[in-house]
């Protein structure tokens, strides 16, 4: 959650009558996180947001299902490779590799969403690797682009209208994302040293009341979808503040850290959330100590597993990874970079590396999508 926001028409304290110039009440709705003591949102919209009728759900991705198990070992995952699955999104989603905290994939959708949906089990982080287009929600308009993180608050009722070719990296966040906790002040601003700032993320601007013609409403509830039909369109918001709301953030945005030696990944932290932290690796200068070892050390990060999605740029410590691919590294063995890499990093300047890393923090299991991209080479090619 960010800074608190304010929108179109609002009245001067919480839950007293606003009317529109023809003396009409408008209907607040309370958007609230951990039952009441969590961030919130307030909306005021021109009917009353909750006149939804049960019907037929047509529309919803499908949930992980683990695959069978295989030894533990290093795993390359070829998502470039995905035969890929068009239509919208909330139909066009791939698990790849989830635990109780999380779940991630890809997904290329070709159409707008045909509904309008609210994801009552996880907040959304979707990195874009390739596309663009819009994300329109009840509290407005997020424009984003190649490269840009979309977070969607969990139970925000939104649709997706992509536009051109896509390839979005998902996560799913079941405990919720935040901002980490140290780049914060006692206020709950960005501090002064945190690697980016509130003016780097585009917020949502209100494009209502607005109706697309679209009745149909799917939710997703402890893994099913069910579906409500409406009898006018849910964008009929004229006003809102809160802090709760979708937002996009280019992760060229994210300002790195570099040392004389080389610095663990939390220094590249970008995103929190219960079981996990997602890095941003940018382009940067690299470790400059005359005796600098710029290329990762080896390491036994005991209590998470570790997926990188590749996004551009070289990628200093792996071989045969390309665009697209995801490496996952399990807890529980050592892992390092390819043989030479270490030693070939000696006197580098800098890397023109650009990916997205999670730790999470309970192990991964991987899905039958996932094993059939998979790299048969990449535990030995360490050797
Ligand atoms: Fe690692």
């Amino acid at each position: 959650m960010l800074d608190r926001m304010q929108v179109g028409d609002v009245p001067r304290k919480h839950h007293i009558q606003l009317r529109g110039g023809d003396g009409a009440l408008r209907y607040e709705e309370c958007f609230t996180r951990d039952g009441f003591d969590g961030p919130y949102t307030i909306l005021y919209h021109l009917r009353r947001p909750h006149l939804q009728r049960v019907a037929p759900a047509r529309h919803g991705w499908a949930g992980p299902e683990a695959a069978p198990e295989v030894a533990l070992a290093k795993r390359h995952y070829r998502t470039g490779e995905l035969a890929p699955r068009g239509g919208p999104q909330i139909d066009a989603r791939v698990a790849l590799l989830f635990n109780p905290d999380l779940a991630c994939g890809v997904a290329f959708p070709s159409a707008p969403d045909p509904v309008y949906v609210a994801d009552g089990d996880a907040d959304q982080l979707i990195y874009i690797h390739r596309g663009g287009g819009v994300l329109r929600s009840l509290l407005g308009d997020v424009t984003f682009a190649q490269g840009d993180y979309v977070f969607v608050p969990r139970g925000l009722v939104h649709r997706f209208v992509p536009d051109g070719d896509q390839h979005w990296f998902w996560f799913e966040l079941a405990g919720g994302l935040h901002l980490p906790k140290q780049w914060r002040n006692e206020v709950g601003q960005l501090r002064m040293d945190a690697p980016y700032c509130e003016r780097d993320f585009k917020r949502p601007a209100l494009r209502a009341p607005f109706d697309e013609g679209i009745r149909e409403l799917v939710v997703r509830r402890d893994g099913r979808w069910h579906g409500f039909s409406l009898a006018d369109s849910p964008l009929d918001v004229v006003g809102w503040d809160g802090t709760v709301y979708p937002w996009a953030f280019p992760i060229l945005a994210f300002q790195p850290r570099v040392s004389s030696v080389h610095l663990p990944p939390t220094w590249h932290g970008t995103f929190a959330a219960r079981g996990a932290l997602i890095c941003s690796f940018v382009p940067r200068p690299v470790d400059f100590h005359p005796e600098a070892i710029p290329c990762p050390y080896p390491h036994s990060s005991t209590h998470c597993d570790e997926i990188i999605f590749y996004c551009d740029g070289n990628f200093t410590s792996r071989r045969g990874v390309a665009s697209g691919s995801i490496s996952h590294h399990p807890m529980g063995v050592a892992h390092g970079p390819h043989p030479g890499s270490y030693e070939g990093s000696i006197g580098t300047k800098a890397t023109s590396e650009l990916a997205v890393m999670c730790d999470a923090f309970q192990p991964l299991r991987a899905t039958a999508a996932a094993r059939a991209i998979e790299d048969p080479g990449y535990q030995d090619s360490f050797i």
